[in-house]
């Protein structure tokens, strides 16, 4: 199990490496964590905006063996539903195919996970109008996706989850969070099976206009 002293040299790993090598790493090995290792993710993340710069996000490094058992119950409930859709979705795209399999690799092994570090939101959840709730949602993900650059530029695996928290009832009861923090993702951080490689991504130029929808962006 490497520390934080031998692995935080990946730090310096440049930005775009870091970027285009991000993946969800589902596949986790159960070797320990170190709390530095955590941090050094966890101060990276903060680094983020967020609406109105309230910094109004909690996190829960989750350790103990119960409350992992739980959030394991809850991805296996989300996941036994969400898989039967994703399948009909990827059929026979070979990725998609990898990618259900991983998903069934993390449901029937999450408890495994040495560190599940729970985002969550402080402040009323927000329904309307969708600007608010925008605000609101858009107030977690850039530290959630800081914490995925860090935990890969210093080798270890982690994927952005939502399911483990599908019931912001249960996942607060589990995680003993007041009424007002929700909790609205978590990411299993752990040493990787495998190894980081380039993500495949629909090109910008079949994603992107100018000035208006429709309008080609690139030549
Ligand atoms: C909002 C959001 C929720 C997600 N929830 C889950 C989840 O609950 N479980 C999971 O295994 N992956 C989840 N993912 C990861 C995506 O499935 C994954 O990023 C996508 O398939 C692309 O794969 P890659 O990250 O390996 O490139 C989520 C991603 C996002 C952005």
């Amino acid at each position: 199990m490497p520390s934080f002293a031998e692995v935080k040299a990946g730090l310096a790993m440049p930005l775009s490496d870091a970027m285009e090598t991000q993946r969800s790493i589902r596949r986790l090995r159960s070797d320990p964590v170190d709390d530095e290792t955590v941090r050094a993710c966890l101060e990276l993340a903060i680094k983020a905006p967020t609406g109105g710069n309230l910094q109004n996000w909690e996190f829960v490094v989750v350790r103990d063996p119960d409350v992992k058992h739980q959030l394991a119950r809850l991805n296996r409930q989300a996941w036994s539903v969400m898989r039967r859709i994703y399948r009909t979705q990827v059929r026979n795209d070979e990725k998609g195919l990898r990618g259900l399999a991983a998903g069934q690799w993390l449901a029937d092994h999450f408890e495994e996970t040495p560190v599940v570090v729970v985002a969550c939101l402080r402040g009323p959840r927000a329904w309307f109008p969708p600007v608010v709730v925008t605000s609101y949602y858009g107030s977690i993900f850039p530290a959630v996706q800081n914490l995925l650059l860090a935990a890969r530029a210093l080798g270890l695996g982690a994927a952005l989850t939502t399911l483990p928290v599908w019931s912001s009832w249960m996942a607060r009861r589990t995680l003993g969070l007041p009424w007002n923090v929700s909790p609205i993702a978590a990411v299993p951080l752990g040493w990787p099976q495998g190894r980081y490689g380039p993500t495949i991504r629909r090109p910008v130029d079949e994603v992107t206009h100018l000035d208006r929808y429709g309008k080609p962006f690139g030549g």
